[in-house]
Parts: structure tokens; sequence; C-alpha cells
């Protein structure tokens, strides 16, 4: 098939279209930035969602068309509130304007969690307003979509706006973590692997108009997340808990009362959540000790 990744030179939006083409699809990516992850056999159109005749040429011809574009962290999104309208919310509505006058298929659309609930600020304001004109483009205008709800990603090329990456970070180069929330948070952390890999399996035609959970099987409170990362470094962590309600991060549930339920995908495989954290380790080690390499397990100093 032929498809379309917006977002596709992001964390997650790379990983997704790396399984798209591994699976045999032919991928054109449209992003703001060239993707650092780009395959041989994938096409990369540097562009703005904002832009109608970028995004027109990017759907022309794709029988899919995926969003992953936009501000995807919820402190940026509660600092840039008419950015994250118009990037997220007017962008999206753009790509379906697009979407429905080339006649494609099915639209995919990365949403969250946060979705359900109070949380989330001015970031779950934009997937809520994104979702509903998903599915009445679809009531009205018989637009085919999948919507995809994830939960807390993590795993290789994310940045350090993403939690476990930053808890890593924090932990190896001054010995503690700072946590806005408070010890019970509860979270079901997901490797990006596992979610980009049920992400292919919605292209099944029985995903079609279904609203997905995409979220992790090892529910964990945070306190105990840090002290696993302490184990893992074999020291004490100095955890600083700032208990702070205007985060805009949930404590226990994402779950409030929404009409539309979503079904909950869980990939056969999952990568397993200690040593998903030790990779993440690994990589934050080699950007903080660049003069160090591994050799036979063992880091050892390089020459030059
Ligand atoms: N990372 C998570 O834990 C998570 C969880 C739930 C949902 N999501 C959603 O998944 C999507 C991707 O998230 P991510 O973590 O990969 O974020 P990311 O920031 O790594 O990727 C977003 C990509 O969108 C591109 N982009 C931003 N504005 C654009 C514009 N105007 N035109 C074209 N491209 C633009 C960026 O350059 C970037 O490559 C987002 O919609 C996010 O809300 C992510």
């Amino acid at each position: 098939m032929k498809i379309t990744v917006f977002g596709g030179s992001g964390f997650l939006g790379s990983h997704i279209c790396d399984k798209l083409s591994e699976a045999g699809h032919n991928v054109t990516i449209v992003d703001l930035h060239p993707s650092p992850w780009l395959r041989p056999d994938q096409t990369m159109l540097t562009g703005n969602i904002l832009e109608e005749e970028t995004v027109r040429k990017a759907i022309d011809g794709a029988d899919m068309v995926f969003n992953y574009a936009g501000i995807a962290d919820i402190g940026e999104a509660n600092n840039r509130p008419v950015d994250t309208a118009r990037i997220n919310v007017l962008g999206n509505v753009m790509i379906l304007e697009a979407c429905r006058k080339a006649g494609v298929k099915r639209y995919v659309f990365a949403s969250s969690l946060y979705v359900y609930g109070k949380s989330g600020g001015f970031y779950r304001c934009s997937k809520q307003a994104c979702e509903l004109y998903i599915e009445n483009y679809q009531a009205m205008h018989n637009l085919p979509y999948t919507i995809l709800r994830y939960g807390s990603l993590y795993g290789p090329r994310s940045d350090r706006r993403n939690a476990i990456n930053r808890f890593v970070y924090e932990a190896l180069s001054t010995g503690g973590i700072t946590y806005y929330g408070a010890p019970t948070a509860l979270r079901e952390y997901v490797h990006v692997d596992d979610a980009s890999a049920a992400t292919l399996a919605v292209l099944a035609p029985e995903f079609e108009n279904q609203n997905i959970i995409i979220s992790g099987n090892q529910p964990m409170r945070v306190s105990d997340l840090f002290k696993m990362i302490g184990e893992m470094l074999g020291k004490e962590l100095v955890i600083n808990y700032q208990n702070d309600p205007n985060s805009g991060h949930y404590q226990v549930t994402p779950y409030a009362f929404m009409p539309k339920v979503g079904r909950k995908l869980v990939p056969p495989l999952t990568v397993d959540l200690g040593q998903g954290i030790l990779r993440v380790m690994e990589e934050e080690h080699k950007e903080i000790h660049p003069e160090l390499a591994s050799e036979g397990g063992y880091l050892v100093a390089t020459d030059d």
C-alpha cells in the first residue's frame, strides 16, 4: 500500500515508518525536519502540515494517511496553547479535508489516553477536538479512520522530554530525580517497539472506524519505577517529589466518563520494562560519556 506519514521524522512516527516499510508498504514521510532515520526505500518531503499545497501533494495517490505530527509534550502544549490549537487541531482538519477530497481509504491518528480524563491540559483539549473532527468526517463524509490512543511510550530515538529518558538521564548525571507529581502516580509504560508493532496490526480491515488503546501491561507506581532505576544503577537515588497539582499529569488513572469506548490492543510479545529501561540507560550513558566505548561488554576509554 502507498502510505503517507505526517510527523514521520519524530520519535513514534519514525518507528511506525520502519514497521510499515519492513511490511512492504511504500512510505512517504512529511515533516518539518528531514528524518535522521530515513531508509533508502522511503520518500522524504520536508514541509508544514499547515500548508495546503504541501498536504495535497503529499496525499496524492496515497491509500492510507497517518498523522503523527504536532506538539506531543504536555508542558509545551500548556506553554503554547495557540500553536497547539493551530498545529494539532487545525493541522489535523487540513489533513482530513485533503484526505476527503483525495478519497483516501483510511486516516490513522495518534491520539492519547489523556482524552479520557480531566488532566493533560491543552494537550488533552487538542486531542479531544481532533477525535471529534475525525469521527465527524467519517459520519458526514464517510472517511474511514482508526484512532489510536497511546499510553506513556519510551525507548530509542526519544529525547529528554520523554519521562523515562529524563528520569534515567537525571539519575545518571545527578544521582537524583525530580518528579512533578506524587510517588503514588500509576503508569503503564509501553515500549515504542511494541506500540509500533501494534500500530501495524491496525491496518487490518476490522480496525476501520475503531478507537483503539495502545498502552503497556505492567502497571507501576512511579516510586517503584525510581526504585528499579536506582537498583539497576546500584545507587540510592534522591527523589524530589513536587506534588504539583498543575503539572497536568494524572495520578492513578486517566479514565473518567467518556461516551466513546476504546478497545485495548495488546501485542503478543512485549518488551519487558526492566530490560527496556536498561537499553535507555546504555544510550544515555553513551551520550553523557562519548569518550567511553563498549568492548566485549566492558566500557573502555577510546584512544583519540
Ligand atoms: N510519545 C508519547 O508518549 C505519545 C503518547 C501518546 C500520543 N503521542 C502522539 O504521537 C504523536 C507523535 O509523538 P512523538 O512522541 O513522536 O513526538 P515528536 O515530537 O517526536 O514527533 C512529532 C513530529 O511532528 C513534526 N511536526 C511538528 N509540527 C509539524 C508541522 N507543523 N508540520 C509538519 N511536521 C510537524 C515534528 O518535526 C516531529 O518530527 C503526537 O501526535 C503525540 O501527541 C505520543
